[in-house]
């Protein structure tokens, strides 16, 4: 993929990993597309990230919509004809045992991490047959094994890689590659929001601490996936870890949670 003509498409890029991953393809030369549904948040973002290369676009949409994902890709074909890469990040998430959280913070979780993915893929498909270019999912180390308090993500994650191998194996004789990263727990922007039980929003905790990777690391892994064309990147020594048991010895692994059970509880609060 060749930096001064390519055109990546970063989904979900208005904060967090998404506009860190923007920020980074911007100055190895490449033009982007960022996106998010908030229009203010995502306006700041393109003003910022402009300022250093004038090569961007914004698409204010809600990708979890056939209407939102036919809009980012026919407005990135309207102004650069092409699509060399669609990084599939937008990302939601909840809090809560499934026992308690309402029908609708599944739906929303599922809408976004699932649909949200699925559909700009597909319209961005007959770009990428041209450019035989490269999609990538980000997923999660929550993605592995089920874990207690955030079972709507780790399935809507873990879905992920269905996608990601079905689509590689489809794509194999259009040039198109497909590849899935296992982000372990990152830093988040202080604005940063999960869904409580009943849908209302709440912002996280600031994260810190040795085993928390910075955003610019995780942007780092995932451009590098997109430019080697990574078929699976798992993010931290502790997820390689876990899926290594999760292969080989997943009751473990399983025994293993259910012992820091109040360290999950905890950490996700
Ligand atoms: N942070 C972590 O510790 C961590 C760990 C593992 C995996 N990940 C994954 O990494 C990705 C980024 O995480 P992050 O922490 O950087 O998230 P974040 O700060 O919450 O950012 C999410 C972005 O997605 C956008 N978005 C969400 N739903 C959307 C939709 N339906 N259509 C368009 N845009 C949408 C948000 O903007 P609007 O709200 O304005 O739409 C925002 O720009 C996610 O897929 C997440 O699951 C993160």
């Amino acid at each position: 993929m060749e930096p001064n003509k390519g055109v990546i498409i970063v989904t979900g890029s208005s904060r967090g990993i998404g506009k860190e991953t923007a920020r980074q393809l911007l100055a190895l030369g490449f033009t982007v597309v960022v996106n998010g549904r908030n229009p203010e948040r995502l306006q700041a973002t393109y003003m910022e990230l402009q300022s250093a290369s004038k090569k961007l676009l914004s698409v204010a949409c809600d990708v979890s919509t056939p209407e939102g994902a036919n809009t980012l890709i026919n407005l990135t074909i309207e102004t650069f004809g092409r699509v060399d890469g669609l990084v599939n990040n937008v990302g939601v998430s909840s809090r809560g045992m499934l026992a308690d959280v309402s029908p609708l913070v599944v739906k929303m979780v599922f809408e976004s991490n699932v649909y949200g993915v699925v559909f700009p893929t597909q319209r961005a498909l007959p770009y990428l047959r041209r450019s035989k270019g490269s999609v990538i999912f980000i997923s999660s180390l929550a993605g592995i094994h089920g874990l207690p308090g955030l079972s709507p993500y780790c399935a809507s994650k873990m879905a992920l890689r269905a996608f990601a191998e079905s689509i590689r194996i489809e794509e194999h004789k259009y040039g198109v590659h497909s590849g899935i990263v296992l982000v372990g727990k990152t830093a988040v922007e202080p604005d940063k929001e999960v869904y409580d039980e009943q849908g209302s929003k709440r912002h996280l905790a600031p994260r810190e601490g040795t085993r928390i990777q910075s955003m610019e690391e995780v942007a780092t892994g995932i451009v590098r996936a997109l430019l080697k064309r990574k078929d699976r990147v798992i993010m931290t020594r502790l997820g390689k870890l876990q899926s290594l048991m999760q292969r080989v010895t997943p009751k473990l692994l399983e025994k293993i949670i259910v012992r820091n059970i109040h360290r999950f509880e905890e950490e996700n609060k």
